[in-house]
Parts: C-alpha cells; structure tokens; sequence
C-alpha cells in the first residue's frame, strides 16, 4: 500500500500521529452504550455470564486492558489468554461466555484458530474487534465491532490499538448496561470523555519534544523495566513490546508490585525504569515502588499526571500528562510509551517500520 508520508519520517510516526482522528472515527456517531453497536440485539446478550478474550500481540494487550474494564464497570468475569496457549490446552468451555476475539488484521494464524476452536468448543457468542472489514475474523464471528483506525502500515502497532481500546471500553459499558449496573448518568459522563479523548490525545502528542529528549538516554542503554499498576500494567507490558520491537533494546515490564519479588535485583544505574504513574488510586502505592528502585540507584522516567505531587530530583525524571483521564487513561498514557520507543529506535537507527525478524501480520503458525 502507498500512502503518503506528509510531514513525518516514518510510517509509525504518522500513525501515531493520526490517533486523534482514528480514535474518532472509531467512536463515529455512537452516543449510548447499545448492543447494536456490536451488531446485537437486545435480547443477544441476556444469558452471558462471562468474557474469554483471545488475541495476540498488542492486541492482547488491549484485551488484558479490557479485563479491567470489564469487571470494574461491568461485574462480569473475564478471562484473557494468548490465542496459541488457548487453542492447545484443554479448557472448560461455558456456553455462556461471549467470546471476543481482538485483532487488527483478523488474519492472524493463532487467533483464528482459537476462534475456530472456542467455535468446536461449543461456544456459539463470538464477538470480533477487529480493523479489516474482510477479514475471516469479522466473517467468520457472531458479532462484530470494527475499529476505524485505517491501514496500519508500521509493523509495531500504534493507532489499531488505542482504536481497539476503545471498542473494549464500549463494550464493557455496553456489559454493563445490559446488566442494569450503569446508570443513565454514568453513561453520559462516559460518552462525554470519550467525545473529548481526541483533544486529549493531540494534547499529549505535544509532549513528543521531551520524548525526544528522553530518547537519547534510551538509546545508550541495552536494558530497560516498566512499571505499571492495575489498569496501567497492561500498558507497561505494551510500552516494553514496543521498545523490545523496533529498537532491540531488551524490556521488561513489571506490575509494580512485584518489584520486590524478582527485577530489583537487577536495578542499577545503568538500568532506566520508566514509570506509569496516573492520579489513580494506586499512586501511593507506586510512589513507595518508586522509593525502592530510587534507593538503589535505579534511573526513574516517570510519566505523571498533572495533578501528582510527582517531582523532578536527583535520579527521578518526569513528563507530566496534561490532565487524569479517569478510566480511559490508558489510552493516554501508552502514547508517551509509543513516541519514547519510536524516538529510541530512530536514535539508533533501526528499520523503524520493518524491525527485523517480525512480520505485520502472521497469517501462518
Ligand atoms: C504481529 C504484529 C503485531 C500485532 C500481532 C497481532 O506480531 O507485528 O503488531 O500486534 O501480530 O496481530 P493482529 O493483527 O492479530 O492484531
């Protein structure tokens, strides 16, 4: 495909750059948390006691995202498993799960084939969140909910999956209103953040100077942790995925509290641990975590909201987010994460849009 590159160096930087418009397509015209967003109808979904999500790669993050989303606002049990563990381990099927698959492409070999496995499993409520029409995914599901986020072009993920959070936040808002357990008002309050997330995005893409700045300390190094809680550790798994993939540099992310259980013990000064650090209410908690690797000599880059009483010192660097986004703050905050390993990777000059050995969709096992 030949898409022009504008004003940008590479593919993954224009993609990056295009999430506010993506993510707004993405949302289109949709005002209310209603089945038929999903292709369903109101008596569909009555019998579903749970989610099984099954996905690959950044998809599976944006699934493990969902996990959060979905117990929280919606109280239904969700499981999310790596599509190629899932199709060959014997597994109990509930009929009443919905199963969702997430992928960009709705091509890939092992998501597909869990799909078609959960199918021969029994399972009948199969939803797709996927970005290709076409693809045998959306053809081949129940329901369906498309991302608009365009050709992704650059191999390492960027606007599928803010996009793909997205369709995940609606459909746990969706869960939950056919449950009875979200309020009208509530609805609203969402649907409002969700009009405003793109002026937020491009609010935070304004951040990419200081990224910049950050990334030459990046490149020098040869090992990198991220660190996130709860809804954020996810995107700390994703931050590290993107740095590990277009810049070759190892990364590791950790939930924050399992620190003490294993990679302190490799904290050094040469080691930098980028910190995902939203207003939440696990902040306090992260602070302490912060301590432990500071004491140690740890290099903190600390990604705080504006209103965190987070401050630049000796070892501790900080990016402040314009504003807290509440639940949908992780669509903010892994912008940050995609423009540092983009930068990082550009600094040692790597083939940004075709790192090595990896392929943008694999369609064979
Ligand atoms: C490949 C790509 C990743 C992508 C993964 C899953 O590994 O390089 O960027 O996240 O496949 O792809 P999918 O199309 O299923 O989302």
């Amino acid at each position: 495909v030949e898409v022009d590159l504008g004003p940008y160096q590479h593919y993954m930087q224009k993609e990056i750059f295009e999430q506010p418009r993506a993510v707004a397509d993405t949302l289109g015209h949709a005002e209310f948390a209603d089945l038929s967003l999903f292709g369903a109808k109101q008596a569909d979904w009555k019998n579903i006691d749970s989610v099984l999500i099954l996905a690959c790669g950044t998809s599976y993050y944006a699934a493990s995202t969902a996990k959060y989303w979905i117990e929280d606002i919606a109280g239904i049990s969700t499981q999310v498993e790596i599509a190629s563990e899932y199709r060959y381990r014997k597994t109990v099927p509930n009929p009443r799960s919905l199963v969702v698959v997430v992928s960009q492409s709705g091509e890939t070999a092992d998501t597909l084939a869990a799909l078609r496995h959960a199918q021969a499993l029994g399972h009948q409520e199969t939803l797709a969140v996927c970005n290709v029409a076409t693809s045998a995914m959306v053809r081949e599901t129940k329901y369906q909910f498309l991302t608009h986020a365009g050709t992704e072009i650059g191999v390492a993920s960027t606007k599928a999956f803010t996009t793909q959070l997205v369709g995940l936040y609606l459909l746990a808002l969706t869960l939950a209103k056919n449950k009875n357990c979200l309020t009208s008002e509530q609805e609203r309050i969402a649907f409002n953040r969700l009009r405003h997330l793109p002026a937020a995005i491009h609010a935070v893409l304004a951040l990419e100077p200081q990224i910049i700045a950050w990334s030459e300390a990046f490149a020098q190094c040869e090992n990198a942790l991220f660190l996130g809680r709860g809804l954020h550790y996810p995107i700390a798994l994703e931050g590290a995925l993107k740095l590990k993939e277009i810049s070759y540099i190892h990364a590791e992310a950790y939930p924050a509290g399992e620190l003490k259980h294993g990679p302190l013990a490799l904290v050094t000064e040469q080691m930098p641990v980028v910190t995902v650090a939203p207003n939440d209410a696990l902040l306090e908690k992260l602070k302490s975590n912060m301590q432990e690797v500071k004491a140690r000599g740890g290099k903190l880059f600390v990604f705080a909201d504006s209103d965190t009483q987070i401050s630049a010192e000796e070892g501790i660097h900080v990016i402040r987010m314009p504003e807290h986004y509440g639940d949908l703050s992780p669509i903010l905050h892994v912008i940050p994460l995609q423009l540092l390993a983009y930068h990082t990777a550009c600094a040692r000059g790597t083939d940004v849009d075709k790192p090595r050995n990896l392929a943008k969709s694999v369609t064979v096992e």
